[in-house]
């Protein structure tokens, strides 16, 4: 992005103004308004945090009662009542530390990871589809019945692949695109309501 189109960007500017470390904050602010998928007091998984735009909205969606646990490879710097893990999803241990700090089930597994973009957009597709399903097994061991997951799809000759394989595991789902994604980009958002295992 051009820096007078960052200038431009109100959701950029939103975030300096309010204090989000990233724009992304709003797309999970957009998509908790249509669909709920955060209440007070839930406790929420973010996986793929950095910078952490999304386990502070998180946090404030929440509220007091509630738990968020955010893991990233890339290193994030403290945000209150957020707990963080630098790890990497794929490792195995990142269940148990998940399940050690919450010591229940999650109401919520909110999934934003990305891949380094290498240029060549099938290779990252199909790499940030791949993450998705590392997503998944930790979700299937983690996140209570009934609860709600939201997936980042880098929209692609997987995507459907991995949108049917996810409908199996929820009541519903739906295929959206927040007003504070860049109408640019061709990410798009899976939210996923009622988890049935
Ligand atoms: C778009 S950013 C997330 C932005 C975040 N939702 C926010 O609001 O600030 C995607 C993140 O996925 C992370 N990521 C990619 N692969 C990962 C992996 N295997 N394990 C953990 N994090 C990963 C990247 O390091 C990157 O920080």
């Amino acid at each position: 992005m051009k820096l007078i189109d960052a200038r431009k960007d109100q959701y950029r500017r939103l975030a300096h103004e309010q204090g989000f470390r990233s724009r992304a904050a709003y797309k999970l602010k957009e998509l908790n308004q249509s669909y709920r998928l955060i209440g007070p007091g839930f406790y929420v998984l973010d996986l793929g945090c950095a910078p952490g735009g999304w386990s502070q909205m998180a946090a404030k969606l929440t509220g007091n009662q509630g738990k968020v646990m955010g893991i990233d490879l890339s290193y994030v710097e403290e945000i209150p009542n957020v707990h963080l893990l630098q790890a990497d999803i794929e490792d195995e241990f990142v269940i148990e530390e998940i399940m050690e700090y919450f010591g229940r089930k999650v109401n919520a597994v909110i999934c934003d990871l990305s891949p380094k973009v290498s240029g060549n957009w099938s290779v990252d597709h199909a790499k940030q589809i791949s993450l998705n399903y590392d997503c998944t097994k930790i979700m299937d061991q983690v996140l209570a019945n009934k609860g709600n997951a939201v997936f980042k799809v880098f929209d692609g000759e997987y995507s459907m692949e991995f949108r049917d394989y996810i409908k199996k595991k929820f009541a519903r789902i739906n295929l959206t695109k927040p007003k504070a994604s860049r109408k640019q980009s061709s990410e798009l958002y899976l939210v996923c309501m009622g988890f049935t295992g």
